[in-house]
């Protein structure tokens, strides 16, 4: 006689939004501080922003926001917690507590609806695992910057920009939600992976 097995149930049972999150999309290759600039330069980085950088590494672009473009406040996340641990110490030794955090974690597992501005230096790739999170989970009027590797599907921003801003051999991807992917998905109307997921997940 085949002995069923019981089935699981799984009403209690936290299902995670996106599946199993990806790990490490990137290596530590640091911006050169020119660069950083221009990136918070077009994104008009300033008081009003909450910048979280995505693979923050050493610091730099943490560090750069606060002390010269004055954000209120700018989160690091990295994998990597040798980086954490210097970027940790810096905070110290320049008094940054309470204006620059860092955090060793998977970005994918971060809740992002507190920025206003996202910084990233990943891979194509690794942009378009975080998009859909980016999609749902950043406010209008969010900001997204990328050092040399776009967001494949969204729009860039900015009346009359080019596709991207060049520094040198660098190309800068700027965006600015919800814009970005308006052709997408009109204001306020949800994707049909979202509207999907939704069903299953609310009933
Ligand atoms: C190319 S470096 C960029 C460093 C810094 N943002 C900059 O522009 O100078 C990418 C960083 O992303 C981190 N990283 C890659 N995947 C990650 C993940 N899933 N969660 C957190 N950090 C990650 C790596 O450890 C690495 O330090």
């Amino acid at each position: 006689m085949s002995r069923e097995k019981p089935i699981k149930n799984l009403e209690n049972e936290k299902i995670p939004r996106w599946g199993e999150p990806a790990q490490s999309v990137a290596p530590f290759v640091p911006t050169p501080l020119n660069v950083v600039k221009k990136m918070l330069e077009i994104s008009e980085a300033g008081p009003e922003d909450t910048l979280f950088d995505l693979g923050c590494g050493d610091g730099r672009i943490l560090f750069t926001a606060v002390e010269k473009f004055n954000v209120k406040k700018a989160i690091g996340i990295d994998l990597n917690p040798t980086m954490v641990s210097k970027v940790e110490l810096m905070i110290e030794e320049k008094e940054l507590e309470g204006r620059v955090e860092v955090h060793n974690k998977n970005f994918f597992n971060v809740d992002l609806t507190s920025a206003t501005l996202v910084t990233l230096y990943l891979t194509t790739s690794g942009n378009s695992k975080l998009k859909p999170k980016f999609e749902e989970e950043l406010s209008a009027g969010a900001r997204v910057v990328s050092h040399d590797f776009p967001i494949n599907g969204w729009n860039t921003a900015k009346e009359n920009s080019p596709p991207h801003f060049t520094t040198g051999s660098h190309k800068i991807f700027f965006y600015s939600l919800p814009d970005a992917y308006a052709n997408k998905e009109k204001k306020g109307q949800k994707s049909t992976w979202n509207r999907i997921r939704d069903r299953i997940l609310k009933p």
